[in-house]
């Protein structure tokens, strides 16, 4: 297990990896306000700095207890993020798993970017935090999260009927996984 190396960050090609921090708050901002960017999220789109504090201190708070991690992405030669990538929980003890999140700026998507980062990020998985399982909670009808994840190996295992409540209703949620080789 390396969660030293992950607060490291991580560098892929052009775009570094680095955990989510209290500076990130506006362009976090300005990521989750995007109503098209959460629209298969938990979240509402952020109005208001403070919402997107909370969210890097849930992060923050549970890469302190190694239950999981959050890192921004960065592009060489250009400011603040295009998105954040990393685990929403990690079970080590009664199991060696982990949730696989992202989300990328809408001037990014289908270009590839997260093709690019998601399999450094499965590696991180399975070598350095020595997971056997890598799975992702995917809203039924989000069909980009669908593709990547069908595209690097991550298997459906199931439809969950109103297994989420936000936003003032329930959401079927799609399980995929992935084994370790
Ligand atoms: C999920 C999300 C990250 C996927 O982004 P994406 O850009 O579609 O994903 P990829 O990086 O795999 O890019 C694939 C697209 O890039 C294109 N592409 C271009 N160059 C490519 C390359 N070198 N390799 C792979 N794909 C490439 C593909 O053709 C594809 O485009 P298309 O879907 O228009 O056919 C993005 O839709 C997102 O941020 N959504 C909002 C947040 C969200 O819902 N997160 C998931 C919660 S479960």
């Amino acid at each position: 297990m390396n969660f030293a190396l992950a607060r490291q960050g991580l560098r892929i090609g052009e775009y570094r990896l680095e955990p989510l921090c209290e500076d990130d708050a506006f362009d976090l901002l300005a990521l989750f306000g995007d109503p098209e960017v959460v629209d298969y999220m938990d979240i509402a789109p952020l109005t208001h700095v403070s919402q997107a504090r909370e969210i890097i201190s849930w992060a923050r708070q549970l890469a302190a207890r190694d239950r999981g991690l959050r890192w921004s992405i960065r592009r060489d030669g250009q400011e603040g993020l295009i998105g954040t990538v990393g685990f929403n929980s990690l079970e080590l003890d009664r199991g060696r798993r982990g949730e696989v999140a992202y989300d990328l700026a809408r001037v990014e998507w289908g270009r590839g970017v997260m093709s690019s980062i998601l399999p450094h990020v499965m590696a991180f998985g399975f070598q350095r935090l020595e997971l056997r399982r890598l799975e992702a909670m995917v809203t039924a009808g989000n069909l980009r999260s669908c593709a990547i994840l069908e595209r690097h190996g991550f298997v459906r295992e199931g439809l969950l009927h109103d297994y989420a409540y936000w936003k003032g209703r329930f959401w079927d949620q799609l399980i995929y996984a992935r084994l370790s080789d």
